[in-house]
């Protein structure tokens, strides 16, 4: 299993570190070396609304690869059994994520199951879900004392999904006649919860079709 080679070093550590053979169930698809730290295995899905789960449940925007050898639930000499450990922060990962072995290709996934809301409920960042993050337990059916431990790291992609609102609209301002061209009567203030990328908002006066005057006035946009 360890070949003798003239880096005696670099072998020995993943020797040391893996027992795990890359073809065997539970191993990472992807080369190390991991040098003393547990792979990381990342992925990334869009959130979504229950609806849209609902509609679209194998949409590509919902799933990605988990690039582990194996067959999700299978038997031996394939088989394997993943377990999503109790280190994840706030959001339990097995509320929202699924992992399935695709019948077709082989390929192992991970599937949201649940809606997740990026944006958080205010605009402010601390609130949003870019990530979870939490080790997996992987076991192979045909030993199951054996356990294989990644860190997993899900982001969550934001969709453009809502639209900005006025911070203490409606406004109202009294101009005099006499107020010089170009003196600023009004300020106002939009934000938007969305992804920092796609939370910028512009701000454009509409006419109304009757004459509102609104010819008259111009916004910074
Ligand atoms: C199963 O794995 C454990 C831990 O690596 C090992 O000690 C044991 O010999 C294995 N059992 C079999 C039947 O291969
Ligand atoms: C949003 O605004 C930021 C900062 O002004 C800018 O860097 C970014 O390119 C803008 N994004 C879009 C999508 O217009």
């Amino acid at each position: 299993m360890c070949r003798p080679m003239l880096t005696l070093l670099v072998v020995g550590l993943s020797c040391g570190l893996h027992s795990v053979l890359a073809q065997d169930p539970c191993s990472s698809l992807d080369a190390g070396p991991y040098l003393a730290t547990k792979p990381t295995l990342t992925m990334r899905v869009y959130e979504a609304t229950q609806t849209e789960l609902d509609q679209y449940p194998n949409s590509d925007k919902y799933k990605d690869e988990l690039r582990l050898t194996g067959s999700i639930g299978g038997p031996a000499p394939a088989g394997i059994t993943l377990e999503v450990m109790g280190n994840f922060q706030l959001f339990n990962p097995r509320d929202v994520f699924e992992f399935q072995t695709e019948a077709v290709t082989g390929k192992n996934l991970l599937k949201l199951v649940k809606a997740v809301d990026r944006d958080g409920p205010t605009d402010a960042l601390d609130d949003d879900i870019n990530m979870f993050s939490f080790t997996l337990k992987c076991s192979p059916a045909s030993n199951t004392s054996i356990e294989v431990y990644y860190d997993v790291r899900i982001q969550i992609m934001d969709v453009n999904d809502n639209f900005p609102s006025f911070v203490g609209a409606p406004y109202s301002a009294t101009v005099n006649e006499l107020t010089p061209v170009g003196s600023t009567v009004l300020r106002v203030s939009a934000v938007d919860i969305d992804f920092p990328l796609t939370s910028n908002v512009t701000y454009s006066i509409v006419p109304a079709i009757v004459d509102d005057g609104s010819s008259m006035f111009a916004i910074d946009p």
